[in-house]
């Protein structure tokens, strides 16, 4: 049976009483001859493309490229600059600073709890399972209260990299009042399907995925949140009127006719982080490398802190989450290109050699 909710009874009083702003493309949509209605520069830009008019508000046309692609209806899709700014209109919507709460399952993405604390909103933190990282559906479930209008999960989960249970996740969806966002940012990357095939059955489900991870498009700046249409429309009422640049949509519409290249990518991606995981698994100051869904890797070490300042020596980067709780002794990876992830095996391999000699 199809899951109800009152989305009115859970939208904050203040954005229920909104009167939105109507902008000039709002107001007038079709084609004219002459535009003198949004104060533009009608004598073009001083760029090759021209930039002088207002984007759609709304990316009708990207939405529909977009639905097409993910066997949704354009209704359902919310495009936000980063699925940042979706999580953080979440909150804005839904909310209430200084009474509302929300749940998050750490060790997880950590703009979750920022956004909260940007909001005054109080974070329940129901810690993932130790090392399996799975959630504690009994607890989650427990801490759920009239109150809680917003619960986080993010799968493949980062920064650990694996999965999460969809009955778990199902359990919460069936249970909750609020809503439940999924964060899939590292989908494209797992040997499982994505949730937009239960947004039908789930009113306060909001997924959120985004152009900066497998489609190599983080520079310009475009997230996706999927939603029952009434969590859409409140997404678009808040919104700021042109949140998508006309250089974002006119691309990412361009890049969308180049998957092919982005799955082979998907491809090579999995394929490296397979043999970067037997690689780093054979180190002997290695104590766990996690499995991944995504396209990182977590490693527990010895010596987080030493190898980090090691790497960094030798001009690697890479994201030390020691003092996170849960991944103490704990670097994350980045897949990168073949030469990239042998030059760093190579780099490990004499840290391993300097271990042994001292
Ligand atoms: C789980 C997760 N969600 C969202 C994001 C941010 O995505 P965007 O670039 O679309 O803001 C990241 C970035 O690292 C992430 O790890």
């Amino acid at each position: 049976m199809k899951k109800t909710i009152d989305l009115n009874s859970i939208v904050r009083n203040n954005i229920r009483l909104l009167s939105p702003y109507s902008s000039a493309r709002d107001e007038f949509k079709g084609e004219a001859s002459l535009y003198l209605d949004a104060n533009e520069n009608n004598f073009g830009s001083p760029l090759a493309e021209a930039f002088n008019r207002y984007p759609d508000p709304l990316q009708r046309e990207l939405k529909e490229a977009i639905a097409s692609l993910k066997s949704v209806r354009s209704e359902q899709i919310f495009l936000g600059n980063g699925s940042d700014e979706a999580i953080d209109l979440l909150f804005r919507i839904f909310c209430r600073p200084g009474a509302d709460k929300v749940i998050t399952c750490p060790p997880t993405y950590g703009m979750y709890d920022v956004s909260a604390r940007i909001n005054d909103v109080e974070v329940i933190q129901i810690p993932l399972v130790k090392e399996t990282f799975q959630l504690d559906t009994a607890r989650i479930l427990n801490a759920i209260t009239p109150e809680t209008k917003l619960i986080f999960f993010c799968c493949p989960n980062n920064p650990t990299g694996n999965g999460v249970s969809w009955s778990a996740i199902k359990s919460v969806l069936e249970s909750s009042q609020g809503l439940v966002v999924v964060d899939e940012a590292y989908i494209d990357f797992a040997s499982y399907g994505s949730l937009l095939s239960e947004l039908d059955n789930y009113p306060n489900l909001v997924i959120l995925q985004t152009f900066s991870k497998a489609w190599g498009l983080a520079g310009l700046r475009l997230g996706m949140a999927f939603a029952s249409a009434g969590v859409i429309e409140w997404m678009n009422k808040v919104k700021a009127p042109y949140n998508i640049n006309q250089a974002t949509q006119a691309l990412i519409l361009q890049a969308l006719s180049r998957s092919t290249q982005v799955k082979q990518w998907i491809r090579n991606t999995r394929e490296e982080r397979e043999w970067l995981r037997a690689q780093l698994t054979a180190f002997p100051w290695v104590r766990t490398v996690y499995p991944s869904e995504a396209n990182f890797i977590l490693m527990r070490v010895e010596n987080a802190q030493a190898l980090y300042v090691f790497l960094l020596s030798k001009g690697i980067v890479v994201r030390n989450r020691q003092h996170i709780p849960g991944c103490e002794q704990c670097l994350r990876i980045s897949i990168g290109t073949p030469e990239e992830n042998q030059k760093l095996i190579q780099i490990l391999t004499s840290y391993n050699e300097k271990n042994t000699l001292y």
